[in-house]
């Protein structure tokens, strides 16, 4: 039996190995690690994989491919899961557990494993996935399995093993996830929703009141709904993000702090540091605005939330959310344009917009001279109120008799 195990190198994954084996018998275990962008001692990864028992550890750099195919189609799908969370995590989860299906195909594996628990999100997003890819593989979750119920525990199996635990301690309270997009912090004091986030729980970004006491402009420039460059200057997407999250972290940008309902249904508190998505965001409904009719501006904003719901459920491959891109394909056709924003102490203030493709015409607009007839109204509003006019007048006779 084979066995393809989605790897992080922490504690959780590296006592899977293990167990794995001892569960399976002697089954050969395969890790994938994929890169997203978290901190990571890359370079020690295989060995430590190797030392807990895998046979072999795959790790690929995705960053690329998840910025630029999943990343910004949250963000012009303008999807935030209840109106706040930008979907760090939710969106993540899918693009990695495609690589591990691609890894278990080419290594003829009978089964996939991940390190989610039994009481979240991400069991549901790993699973999904695989049952859309490759829905013959074997499912194997350890944590609704196992009697490893702690911390403690975990380590305490860890150490029986000789498991290598390196820089893992047993106060590492908050349960944390990581990638270009986002850092994301719950448990800890964070299960009492009173407790305000301690300032040092924070990895990413400076608060509103350590940020400068200046502003920083900026311009943001779009294609067709995707960013393009920063300042006129056109960057990868990864490069994109990585100086937009600097930017957005250093003038406090980006905090989410909500209590959020779980696809298992239970209230659970996050607080999400989000600092490069709460700009683009923010820019590209400014852009929008100016470029997209009014139908389908009202239409595509009713979609966002629809698309949101989407991604924290783990439906990415489904027929449903290709079918709201294609929509997103046609309505940003020429939603093409540039942005102009200033930071400062955790706001996102828009100073400017323009595009090749505005819909809004100076001329037409001006309080001023302009070619517009204001004669014209009479007959359209004559006609445009008909139906009110008509029932004001029936419901009045009647009510008078
Ligand atoms: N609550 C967020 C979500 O469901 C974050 C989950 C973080 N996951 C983790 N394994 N730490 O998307
Ligand atoms: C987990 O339970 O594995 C992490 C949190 C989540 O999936 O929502």
């Amino acid at each position: 039996k084979k066995i393809v195990l989605a790897y992080s190198g922490g504690l959780d994954t590296s006592i899977i190995i293990p167990w794995l084996k001892e569960n399976y018998d002697g089954a050969e275990i395969v890790g994938i690690c994929t890169n997203v962008g978290q901190d990571e001692d890359w370079d020690g990864m295989e060995k430590k994989a190797l030392a807990s028992g895998a046979s072999k550890l795959y790790i690929r750099d995705i960053r690329e491919e998840f910025a630029r195919d999943f990343l910004f189609r949250i963000v012009r799908a303008g999807a935030r899961y209840e109106g706040k969370y930008l979907l760090g995590t939710s969106i993540a989860r899918p693009l990695q557990a495609k690589c591990q299906v691609e890894v278990a195909l080419q290594e003829n594996a009978n089964a996939v494993a991940h390190g989610c628990t039994g009481k979240g999100n991400d069991q549901v997003r790993f699973e999904l996935t695989y049952k859309a890819l490759a829905p013959q593989l074997e499912v194997i979750a350890p944590w609704r399995v196992w009697d490893i119920s702690s911390r403690e525990d975990a380590i305490e199996y860890a150490q029986e093993r000789g498991i290598p635990l390196g820089n893992i301690s047993k106060k590492n309270i908050y349960s944390r996830d990581w990638n270009i997009w986002h850092m994301s912090h719950e448990g800890g004091d964070l299960e009492d929703p009173w407790n305000r986030p301690k300032n040092e729980m924070f990895q990413l970004t400076k608060s509103p009141q350590e940020a400068p006491d200046k502003e920083t402009e900026i311009t943001i420039d779009f294609e067709k709904g995707f960013p393009v460059g920063i300042d006129g200057k056109r960057l990868g997407a990864v490069e994109l993000l990585s100086r937009l999250n600097k930017l957005g972290a250093e003038n406090g940008i980006g905090r989410a702090d909500m209590v959020e309902t779980r696809v298992v249904g239970m209230k659970s508190r996050g607080v999400y540091e989000t600092p490069a998505g709460e700009i683009l965001l923010t820019a590209l409904a400014e852009l929008e605005m100016m470029t997209m009719d009014f139908n389908t501006l009202s239409f595509k904003r009713k979609m966002s939330q629809q698309y949101a719901d989407i991604v924290y459920a783990g439906k990415w491959y489904t027929t449903f959310r290709e079918s709201m891109d294609a929509f997103m394909d046609k309505a940003y056709q020429y939603v093409t344009g540039s942005v102009r924003l200033v930071l400062y102490k955790g706001n996102v203030i828009i100073a400017g917009r323009k595009s090749p493709y505005s819909l809004y015409l100076e001329d037409l607009a001006s309080f001023g001279e302009s070619s517009y007839d204001h004669t014209d109204a009479t007959g359209f509003i004559n006609l445009y109120g008909l139906a009110t006019g008509v029932e004001a007048m029936v419901h009045k006779r009647i009510d008078a008799e």
